[in-house]
Parts: C-alpha cells; sequence; structure tokens
C-alpha cells in the first residue's frame, strides 16, 4: 500500500508542480494508520475474494479521499488545528492556498486511479459513483456542513442528530470500504449486506472512538491535537451524553459490527479484530 501510493506520486511528479506534489506527498505518506484500506481488503477476503491485488486501486482511491478531508478539515476555516499524523498540518507546512490545492489534487486522483483501474467496467463503474456519493454532498462532506453549524448551535443538539453529523462525515466513508471490498469480491447478497450492516457500524464505532480519545488521550499519543472537541464546542457523543455512556454506546456499535461478521466467511476473525481495534485504539 505504502509502496503503490509512493510510485503513484512519484510517476507523476515531473509534471506536476514541485510544490503541489511535496504537499501531497507530505500529507499523503505522513504514516496515517490505513484502516479505511484495511477495511476493503478485509471485507473482500471475507467475500471470498482471493487476490488482494484487485483491491488496491480502490484502497488507494480511499486513502487519497481521507487524506483530502483531513487536509480541508484541518484549515483555519473549518477545525484550525496546527498538527497531524504528528506533523504540522499541511497549510502550517506549506500555506493555506497550497493546503486547499493538494486536497483537490488528492480527491481528483482518487477518481484518476479508480477510473484508470482494470476493474470490470460495470463494477467500475459503479465504484466511482458510490465513492463520489459518499465523499461529497450526501456523504463526507455533508456531514462535515453539519458538523461546523452544530458549533453555534449546539444547544438544539439531540443524539440523533450528532448520529447523523457522524454517519455522514466519517461513517459514509468506511461503509463504502466495505461495500468496495464486497463487490470487488463478487459478493453474495447475503455478504455483500452483511459488509454494510459491518461498515455502517464501524462508521459511526470509528467517530465515537475519535470523539472519546479527543477527551482522554494525549497530542502526543494523538498525532494531532486533543481537546480541540471542547475548545471548539463541538457536538459529539461525549459532550452530548457524557464519557461512560459515550463508552457503552461505542460497545453496543462494537456488538453490532461482530453480529454482522458472522454472515461472512469463517466468521471474519480479521473484521472483528478490526472492529476490537477501532474501539481500542490509542490513536
Ligand atoms: C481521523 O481519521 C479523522 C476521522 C474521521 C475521525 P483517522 O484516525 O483514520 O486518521 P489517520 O488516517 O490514521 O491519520
Ligand atoms: C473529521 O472529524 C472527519 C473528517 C471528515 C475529516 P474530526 O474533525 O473529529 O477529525 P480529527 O479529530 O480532526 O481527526
Ligand atoms: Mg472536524
Ligand atoms: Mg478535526
Ligand atoms: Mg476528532
Amino acid at each position: 500500500m505504502e509502496k503503490a501510493l509512493i510510485d503513484t506520486l512519484n510517476s507523476r511528479s515531473s509534471v506536476v508542480a514541485e510544490q503541489l506534489i511535496q504537499a501531497m506527498r507530505y500529507s499523503l505518506l505522513a504514516g496515517g494508520k490505513r484502516v479505511r484500506p484495511a477495511l476493503v481488503v478485509e471485507c473482500f477476503l471475507a467475500s471470498g475474494g482471493k487476490n488482494i491485488a484487485e483491491t488496491m486501486p480502490a484502497a488507494m482511491a480511499i486513502e487519497c479521499i481521507h487524506t483530502y478531508s483531513l487536509i480541508h478539515d484541518d484549515l483555519p476555516c473549518m477545525d484550525d488545528d496546527d498538527l497531524r499524523r504528528g506533523n504540522p498540518t499541511c497549510h502550517k507546512k506549506f500555506d493555506e492556498a497550497t493546503a486547499v490545492l493538494a486536497a483537490d489534487a488528492l480527491q481528483a486522483l482518487a477518481f484518476e486511479l479508480l477510473a484508470a483501474s482494470d476493474i470490470p467496467a460495470e463494477l467500475r463503474c459503479e465504484l466511482i459513483r458510490s465513492l463520489a456519493v459518499a465523499a461529497g454532498c450526501q456523504g463526507m462532506v455533508g456531514g462535515q456542513m453539519l458538523d461546523i453549524q452544530s458549533e453555534s448551535s449546539s444547544s438544539d443538539i439531540d443524539i440523533l442528530a450528532v448520529e447523523r453529523i457522524h454517519l455522514h462525515k466519517t461513517g459514509a466513508l468506511l461503509r463504502w470500504c466495505c461495500e468496495a471490498g464486497a463487490l470487488l469480491a463478487g459478493a453474495s447478497q447475503k455478504q455483500f449486506d452483511a459488509c454494510s450492516r459491518y461498515g455502517k457500524a464501524v462508521g459511526l464505532l470509528f467517530q465515537i472512538a475519535d470523539d472519546i480519545l479527543d477527551v482522554t488521550a494525549s497530542s502526543d499519543k494523538l498525532g494531532k491535537s486533543a481537546g480541540k472537541d471542547e475548545a471548539q464546542n463541538k457536538a459529539t457523543y461525549v459532550s452530548l451524553m457524557g464519557l461512560s455512556r459515550a463508552r457503552e454506546l461505542a460497545d453496543e456499535m462494537r456488538e453490532l459490527a461482530l453480529n454482522a461478521c458472522e454472515a461472512l466467511d469463517d466468521n471474519a476473525p480479521q473484521l472483528k479484530a478490526l472492529a476490537n481495534y477501532i474501539l481500542e485504539r490509542e490513536s
């Protein structure tokens, strides 16, 4: 995965403005946890897929979209963060214009990688369509809008509103990973539905865990600034219902994810391990 991402950027470097490719490299290769590619691969295997090389274009595409979302999320006009993946944020290292453009370019690159892949044409088109939906106004971008609006209206926000924010800003891309893995494997309807249910549960679980870590972990451990959500008056599970209830809800989401695994090949032990990791991770 890392090598494929490096090669992808290197092969374009001679025709791209130096500062732009440097900023893309800086953020994409900064050592994220790569949870999303892992979900693509493991849902592929749990749905009967064999050759994981077939997941590579989708795995790279989602990491490009995810990294673009982080660069924009950190901008002064959004969460205004200085630290990401243990390094200065893209706009701190370079400048705002470069960060905006590097993220734009990563978003476009994601669709280029899928479109240029050798996935059969009909499935390729469906993956491009569904990624656009998951990333755009009906998915991540829509959720980011709700998240930003929540800062100034947190007194009107209830649990359903926070769930809606989380399912969009974070859940949509994670669910896409799981559904894409299943589709690439040629999953049966039962396998696809199980991956989709798993993806919805871990999508919500991932953001609840992120909200918990924001109040319980150090910036050093996280590689990003801790305590940001309270400082910015964000609507999170923790702000709404407190730490212990947020932990209980996270546990319920994990149970839903683990249950979905029962319908998959060999009960998908790796997907179970990933769900546990998503809840128990320290960063
Ligand atoms: C952080 O995602 C942003 C959220 C959606 C909560 P990750 O925790 O997956 O970030 P990296 O990729 O490991 O840096
Ligand atoms: C970000 O949520 C979700 C994205 C779409 C990037 P957060 O704002 O909580 O993510 P972090 O904590 O900055 O990584
Ligand atoms: Mg944010
Ligand atoms: Mg943020
Ligand atoms: Mg956060």
